[in-house]
């Protein structure tokens, strides 16, 4: 019932507030073709990315997990022609087609997909000293959400937006006993964020057509 409700008042909200962009919605429809998991960010979500690209005037973005590309386009169209975004994901099928995506809309010059393992890119990026970052966006697999804090904080400045997804996971965050590895992963990130003194941070619930779930937002002191 309540989720019946969650998708109507999403459909609703979305259609009245993003405007329709064709790349976007070709984006979604290759990835459904491709069979990819509809995990991506939703409408309203990716909204709430780009407005956080504009608020913040990000020219310089990190995302860890890029599925087909949809989140990293939102952030792409938000930023204009002067932007960059690095993006890492582990499937090579997933950067595949997210590639096509960003080239299709017209944004691979400001978007390079980098395939392998986050946890292996990611020391590269702060040897090789590719950062600081003015917003990082957590996405990958969330049993490694601890090391991508640490990485997104040696990648950041005074004032890069940490944004990290799926904290709520249908509630199961706040039951401590939780056996998911995901859970786990997730609540030792907070934990971290809630210990940190460079952070400040919130966390916003979520509900959608996709279900039940949240954000956590943080600001690095
Ligand atoms: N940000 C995307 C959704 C990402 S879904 C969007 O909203 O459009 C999570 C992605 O993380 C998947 O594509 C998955 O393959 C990738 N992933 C999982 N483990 C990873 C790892 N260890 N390193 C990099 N990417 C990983
Ligand atoms: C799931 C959702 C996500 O947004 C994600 O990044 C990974 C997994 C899920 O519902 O399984
Ligand atoms: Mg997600």
């Amino acid at each position: 019932m309540a989720k019946k409700v969650w998708k109507q008042v999403d459909k609703y909200l979305g259609g009245l507030l993003v405007k329709p962009d064709a790349a976007r919605e070709s984006a979604l429809a290759a990835n459904k073709a491709a069979e990819l998991p509809a995990i991506d960010v939703t409408p309203l979500q990716g909204q709430f990315l780009a407005l956080l690209v504009r608020m913040t005037g990000a020219m310089k973005i990190l995302e860890i997990g890029t599925l087909g590309g949809y989140s990293a386009l939102w952030m792409a169209q938000a930023m204009g022609e002067g932007g960059r975004i690095v993006t890492l994901e582990l499937d090579p099928q997933h950067a595949e087609i997210a590639r096509r995506n960003l080239k299709r809309a017209g944004v691979s010059e400001r978007v390079e997909v980098r395939v392998g393992d986050a946890l292996a890119l990611l020391p590269k990026l702060v040897a090789k000293k590719e950062g600081p970052f003015d917003l990082i966006f957590i996405d990958g697999d969330k049993k490694s959400y601890p090391k991508y804090l640490e990485y997104a904080l040696a990648l950041a400045h005074a004032g890069t937006v940490i944004v990290a997804d799926n904290v709520v996971r249908d509630g199961e965050v706040a039951n401590a006993k939780s056996r998911d590895g995901n859970v786990q992963g997730v609540r030792k990130m907070l934990e971290q964020i809630a210990a940190e003194p460079r952070l400040s941070a919130t966390a916003l619930q979520t509900v959608c057509g996709k279900g039940y779930d949240g954000f956590v937002m943080a600001v690095v002191l």
